[in-house]
């Protein structure tokens, strides 16, 4: 186990460096990160190139143990590239062109940034081929922030109609498959087919769905081109890329396919405010929501079914979110013992010092911008102390083929094009794929349960239960993956909104659940959203909850006449009342719960730990908000977000743990409890 920082030497004078790297030892950081954004340093203009600064920072890094990882500098082409060749900008889809003067301004599907992408990955992984203190690479530096991963210039348009000729054969497959002859969207060549720009009403969902794919593959393949450049150079080199959180235009379980290790990027007190509808507590300013960036931990750890890293880890506070509070007194500690809880191997903090100069300045460093330690700097000394006591010896060394230190029996499907398919059409102004996600996430979590989250067509077969919300789009091929995981014992929980559409984005034939109408053994009669302000009552097994936002009554089973589905909720608001809501269908071995309503926590709560019942998964009693346990190797850790010591009962011990605080302990059953 490793503690890590962001370093940008260039930002500084050399004559520092020396006492930045003895103070990054003394804190333990064993790990360092740098070069992302430094091509104007590496080469001020064409062919002038300068690498002994980096090659300096690098040997003085390695004459104190500590590794380096460096990163391709592509995300910043600089002003002279850009003079050169401005068709390498990305645009808008109203046509406006991303100019130089921040940062990702370059186009995945530039043939001409490839050339220069080419070129200058080479020049600086060759320079280093041989450094034994470069341990592994960064592809560029977290693709699509700023909304960068959708680009609608020509030789985007000339990509799309490329990927769309392989994907359909001829135009016709793609009339018959996106449905055009609505509004008389009809093609006669793939020729005719343009990026969807900026149009008067919205676009159609298939083209934007497609689109959306595109885009995502676009980058994926850009990444992939980068890995092999480098592996080319020295395949001793491990390969990772920095994903965000949360984070969903670029499908991360396809761009880790060309990875050795997934990392991302975790700022909680930023990423509360960012995504959070509701109104955050301080405690949750402080530290953040546990439950946003577990999902983001075990999504990233799923990636490749092996440990992550945290690439980046907020240091303090942050100059990008609406608001920057303070992190928690011990908050920068916690989080990373949280990501270690959830199986991370590193984390670096971002960045080393806080910058003088340029965009970021409001933005904290483990030390201040006079060399001084800041908050940040005290807590990831401690991490650095606390955790490779607990992990006894896991390393980065292991990275690429160390197994996935976490057990969990439990599975939440997530597919990014379901997410995509629904954001297109959400149908109502308070759906969201992620909130909706989150919500059955949060059970879970709440019962002390660790999960993976995981691709809906990966391997099911270790899974005693599977949580697949929003299950938008499906084809026979998964219904017939599930109904192969029902029959041979599995307990599957369906949600709203589930085999709705086919691949093409356009209704089933059939009624929802579509392909999946016979393993669910049910039918979607009727829907509705409503605004949060309405009130709503479901019936669950005799107890009456709420729910949110949408609600589906169902074809009451006893019509069909099959007897194995049992009724278990009826809605009772008003137009629906007594209508079928949500059932339980005993299939094989298993068995297929179909929730129809966005359930509010104490009925996600009742739905989940019935189907953890079923499924024979122990759980904790329910844990508070703030409040959560996560388990990996022999280890339990018991984590404290909150601005309150609180005391918890692990097993027959009992223990307290400080606000903001996290406490490993060897334990490995479900009895804990918060007194
Ligand atoms: C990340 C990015 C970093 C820095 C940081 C600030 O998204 O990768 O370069 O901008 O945010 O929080």
């Amino acid at each position: 186990m490793t503690i890590g920082v962001c370093y940008f030497p260039e930002h500084w004078p050399s004559e520092g460096w020396e006492r930045d790297v003895e103070q990054m030892a003394e804190a333990g950081i064993d790990t360092v990160r740098m070069g992302e954004f430094a091509w104007s340093r590496i080469e001020p203009e064409r062919g002038d190139i300068r690498l002994d600064w980096l090659a300096e920072a690098i040997d003085l890094l390695g004459e104190h143990d500590i590794d380096v990882v460096l990163c391709t500098p592509t995300a910043t082409p600089p002003k002279w590239l850009v003079d050169e060749d401005p068709s390498i900008l990305q645009e808008e889809a109203d046509g406006t062109t991303r100019q130089f003067g921040s940062r990702r301004h370059y186009c995945f599907n530039s043939a001409a940034y490839r050339e220069e992408t080419e070129r200058i990955v080479r020049i600086v992984a060759e320079r280093f081929r041989d450094n034994p203190h470069v341990v592994g690479w960064q592809t560029d530096n977290e693709f699509g922030v700023h909304g960068t991963i959708r680009c609608y210039c020509e030789d985007c348009a000339v990509a799309f109609r490329e990927w769309l000729a392989e994907r359909y054969g001829d135009v016709d497959a793609l009339n018959e498959a996106w449905g055009t002859t609505f509004w008389s969207q009809h093609h006669t060549d793939f020729a005719e087919v343009d990026p969807p720009r900026h149009t008067a009403a919205e676009h159609h969902p298939s083209r934007l769905l497609d689109y959306y794919r595109f885009s995502s593959d676009s980058a994926v393949a850009y990444n992939e081109f980068q890995a092999d450049l480098l592996r080319e150079v020295n395949d001793d080199w491990w390969i990772t890329h920095n994903f965000m959180g949360q984070f969903g235009s670029l499908d991360a379980y396809d761009a880790s396919e060309t990875l050795d290790l997934v990392s991302w990027d975790n700022y909680p007190n930023g990423f509360v405010q960012d995504r959070q509808t509701g109104k955050p507590s301080l405690d949750e300013l402080r530290a953040g929501d546990p439950d946003q960036v577990a999902l983001n931990h075990d999504i990233y750890r799923s990636a490749l079914d092996r440990p992550f890293w945290v690439m980046e880890q907020q240091p303090g506070d942050v100059n990008w979110a609406p608001h920057a509070p303070q992190p928690g007194e011990g908050a920068m500690a916690l989080w990373a013992h949280h990501a270690v809880a959830h199986g991370a191997s590193n984390v670096l903090y971002f960045r080393w010092r806080r910058c003088r100069e340029g965009q970021e300045q409001y933005h904290a460093g483990l030390r201040k911008q006079d060399g001084s330690p800041d908050r940040g700097y005290h807590d990831a000394t401690r991490a650095a102390s606390e955790l490779p006591e607990v992990l006894d010896g896991t390393g980065t060394a292991d990275v690429a083929d160390a197994p996935n230190p976490v057990d969990a029996q439990v599975a939440l499907l997530h597919d990014y094009e379901n997410l995509w398919a629904t954001g297109i059409q959400p149908h109502a102004a308070n759906f969201d794929y992620w909130e909706h996600l989150l919500t059955y996430y949060r059970a879970l979590r709440a019962r002390g349960i660790d999960v993976d989250v995981v691709d809906p067509n990966s391997s099911l077969a270790g899974y005693d239960a599977v949580v697949a919300p929003t299950l938008y789009l499906v084809d026979d091929g998964l219904a017939a993956h599930l109904g192969e995981y029902v029959r041979d014992g599995g307990e599957l929980l369906l949600t709203i909104r589930t085999g709705v559409k086919d691949r093409s984005n356009r209704l089933h034939e059939t009624q929802q659940p579509g392909p999946l109408t016979g393993l669910a053994d049910v039918t979607v009669e009727q829907r509705e959203t409503v605004p949060d302000s309405v009130d709503t009552e479901i019936d669950y097994r005799g107890t009456s909850y709420e729910y949110r936002t949408w609600a589906e009554w169902l074809t009451d089973p006893g019509e069909r006449g099959d007897g194995t589905t049992e009724v278990l909720g009826r809605l009772a608001t008003d137009v629906g009342t007594d209508g079928p809501a949500i059932t339980h269908t005993a299939t094989g071995d298993g068995g297929v719960t179909y929730c129809g309503v966005w359930p509010e926590s104490s009925l996600a709560d009742a739905v989940v730990t019935d189907l953890l019942d079923r499924a024979d998964v122990g759980y904790t009693e329910r844990l508070p908000d703030g409040i959560r346990v996560a388990r990996r190797d022999e280890a339990t850790w018991v984590l404290n977000f909150t601005g309150e010591p609180v005391t918890v009962v692990v097993g027959e011990e009992s223990r307290t743990v400080d606000s903001y605080g996290a406490e490993a302990v060897a334990y490995d059953g479900t009895d804990i409890r918060v007194e």
